[in-house]
């Protein structure tokens, strides 16, 4: 098992050089991704474009952000509104939003730009993608359905991602003042919290519910390896959006879960620390890693340290400085020629003999590996205001 105490300390010569190389990674993206997005994975080192679709595009838009904060660059900032624009519109013309993935779109690109420039449209949007979240719960199981048609009984689930799109609802209510979006996010994560988690500490991808009863029935993958593995990605998920969860209830059962997704996370890591994309792999294996899951744990690791005290604060921020020491000296980009995204070595999708995925962005760069890469930079350089 991965010794981290061991790993070395991450000093303020790395964290430099890392952001001076995401800052001059990001400038050269400008031209071909201001009026584009970022498509969700990179191709053989390489983004293509892509229109305002799928639930990834906010991810591009908050890189611009980090880097705005970064830097204090105007080109970033305006960059960044020329999409906020582009969220505007996909909001209003509904274009691809029948899914639960507003937060994953909306948090990052509209909420960060009203919160860092008072941005209007931003917020505008923002809450139009919170009304469309609400507007996907299910009273019968009290949960936000993830996927397809509401109310579809082959899509009567849901799965963990989805507590990253919570936020929104949260940020919604002390924007608006109106109550029930933080309602139907509570009693979203109540549900999802009692049911994703196993007894040994690791999490289902989503899961069903009795479309008449409402009653929950069982645990299936979409990513994952099986049924029964926990997805790298997901257990991320639940570190992550367990510790948002806790940013904004103050509450032990959403701490607790941190603590227990994270325990299963850090104590299922290869010696070499980037997982494999599901903890069914350990070392030594050929399967793919999926360094985006580490950078979103870290994230949630980071937000946790502000909301404990003492020496679990402190151990908390210092593991996440090791183990983003590790994601930086294995998987960061430092040669434009290989890669114009930030992050090597994630996986959108890897086909099973039991998932229902095919392989997609295999040992590529993907999009919200390079967005969450680059929070935890910023968070181990700042004290920094959560977009999410
Ligand atoms: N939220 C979808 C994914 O993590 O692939």
């Amino acid at each position: 098992m991965l010794d981290l105490e061991k790993l070395a300390d991450l000093d303020s010569a790395a964290l430099n050089d890392a952001e001076k190389y995401a800052l001059m990674q990001t400038t050269s993206c400008l031209d071909r991704f201001t009026n584009f997005f970022k498509y969700s994975h990179a191709e053989n080192g390489f983004y293509p474009q892509s229109e305002n679709v799928e639930w990834t595009t906010g991810f591009w838009t908050g890189q611009l952000w980090l880097c705005y904060e970064l830097s204090g660059d105007e080109k970033f900032r305006k960059a960044a509104e020329c999409q906020v624009d582009s969220f505007y519109k996909r909001i209003i013309e509904k274009i691809d939003v029948e899914h639960h993935d507003m937060g994953f779109l909306y948090s990052p690109s509209c909420v960060a730009a009203y919160k860092l420039t008072g941005n209007e449209t931003g917020r505008k949007a923002a809450l139009l993608a919170a009304d469309n979240l609400v507007s996907r719960f299910q009273q019968k199981g009290g949960f936000i359905q993830a996927w397809g048609p509401l109310g579809a009984e082959d899509n009567y689930r849901l799965i963990i991602d989805c507590l990253l799109n919570l936020p929104l609802l949260f940020w919604a209510t002390e924007e608006t003042g109106d109550g029930h979006y933080a309602e139907i996010a509570k009693k979203h994560l109540e549900t999802a919290l009692k049911l994703v988690l196993r007894s040994d500490d690791s999490t289902y991808h989503t899961y069903y519910f009795d479309k008449t009863t409402g009653e929950p029935l069982r645990g299936v993958t979409a990513q994952g390896n099986r049924d029964g593995s926990a997805w790298a990605r997901g257990q991320a998920w639940g570190v992550y959006g367990s510790a948002l969860a806790y940013r904004y209830l103050k509450n032990d059962k959403s701490m607790d879960v941190f603590n227990r997704t994270t325990g299963y996370f850090l104590s299922h890591l290869p010696d070499d620390v980037i997982p494999y994309w599901d903890f069914d792999f350990t070392n030594p294996s050929t399967e793919p890693r999926d360094s985006s899951a580490l950078a979103i744990t870290i994230c949630g690791m980071l937000e946790a340290s502000r909301w404990t005290n003492g020496e679990k604060s402190v151990l908390l921020r210092q593991e996440a400085g090791k183990l983003f020491r590790q994601l930086y000296e294995r998987c960061a980009v430092t040669d434009p020629q290989v890669s114009d995204g930030l992050l090597l070595h994630g996986t959108y999708a890897r086909k099973s003999k039991w998932n229902t995925c095919r392989n997609r962005g295999v040992d590529e760069c993907n999009i919200w590996g390079d967005y969450y890469y680059l929070e935890a930079l910023v968070r181990l350089k700042k004290d920094w205001d959560p977009y999410w």
